[in-house]
């Protein structure tokens, strides 16, 4: 037998999920089944348990987890993996768990140099800036703005912006901004009059803006900046009114963007061109808490589960 971690109700997460008992899985021809050392914990997960994403009681007992990194307990004939492999799964079904079943083409090589806290921190939120910035055409002669730049999925909208030559300014609370320093962006509060200071800070007008705050706010002084069709939002679903574009991997461009990154991400993080912070580590029967920090006001970084 295993243990896995369920959401039980829909609720604020502490109370609402749970350690249980399952059997341990098998794999089809073209599965793995991986033992997980670490499985990252993203907003997503949250909103799922408090029922944000919708709360429909069928779905209960809600399996949770995104993605994790392990190592291959069991492959199936075709899979083309070997026991003891050490591996990533991004999209995993239910990674809060001791072992994730995932078809092979979820299913990648976490290359040497790649820490696994990393690793299973690093896809979820780096396919969404991928996306992000493809969908948005950025090149070296932007002049992005980054609402929410110091972020799992801001700061790697930063990173590979500044890396391909834009200019970037990022928004982020000021404890963050020698962090955005640091990756050569433009630091600027989000509190205050945004667009006076958006407009004082760069060096030229802004082109293209990359928003995952989702506020009001974000959008309102990104409308006064630049045209709708130069703002991608991942959170701003009740502005696409506006004319911005909000992509969260439904479309078939967005998961052609997001699968096609993956390569490229674990290059990247391995190399060390993208850092990935680990916030915090948490036992898995410790989800709930994990959960909470993450819904909440945190430390830049990803929190991780141990099984
Ligand atoms: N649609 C999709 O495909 C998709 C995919 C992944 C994530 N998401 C969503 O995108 C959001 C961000 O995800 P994440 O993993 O990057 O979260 P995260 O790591 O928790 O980062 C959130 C960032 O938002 C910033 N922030 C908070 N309030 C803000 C405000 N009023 N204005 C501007 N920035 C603000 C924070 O900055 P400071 O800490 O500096 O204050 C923090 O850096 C979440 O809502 C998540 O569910 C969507």
């Amino acid at each position: 037998m295993a243990h896995k971690i369920v959401a039980t109700q829909y609720g604020e997460p502490t109370a609402s999920v749970e350690l249980i008992e399952v059997p341990e899985p098998e794999p089809g021809p073209g599965d793995v089944v991986v033992r997980v050392t670490a499985a990252g914990v993203n907003p997503f997960d949250a909103k799922q348990v408090t029922g944000r994403m919708g709360a429909d009681p069928d779905k209960l007992p809600l399996s949770l987890g995104g993605e994790a990194a392990g190592v291959v307990h069991a492959a199936g004939a075709e899979s083309g993996f070997a026991v003891g492999e050490d591996v990533v799964v991004y999209p995993a079904a239910g990674a809060y768990a001791e072992y994730v079943l995932a078809p092979a083409a979820n299913v990648h090589r976490r290359p040497e140099g790649l820490g696994e806290d990393q690793a299973a921190a690093l896809l979820l939120a780096g396919v969404t800036a991928a996306d992000i910035l493809a969908t948005l055409e950025v090149t070296g002669d932007d002049v992005l703005l980054v609402h929410g730049g110091a972020g799992s999925v801001g700061s790697i909208v930063t990173a590979r912006a500044l890396a391909g030559g834009a200019t970037v300014i990022a928004t982020a609370s000021p404890a963050n901004h020698d962090y955005l320093r640091s990756l050569g962006a433009i630091p600027v509060s989000y509190d205050g009059d945004l667009a006076a200071a958006v407009r004082a800070a760069a060096p030229a007008p802004v082109t293209a803006v990359s928003d995952t705050a989702g506020t009001d706010q974000a959008i309102d002084v990104s409308l006064a900046l630049v045209r709708p069709d130069r703002i991608v939002s991942i959170a701003a679903w009740g502005r696409t009114g506006d004319g911005i574009t909000v992509i969260g991997g439904g479309t078939e461009r967005s998961r052609r963007q997001r699968r096609e990154a993956i390569p490229g991400l674990l290059d990247d993080a391995a190399a060390g061109r993208i850092v990935v912070e680990i916030a915090g580590t948490f036992p898995l029967a410790e989800a709930g808490a994990a959960l909470a920090a993450v819904a909440g006001p945190h430390p830049r970084g990803k929190y991780v589960l141990h099984p």
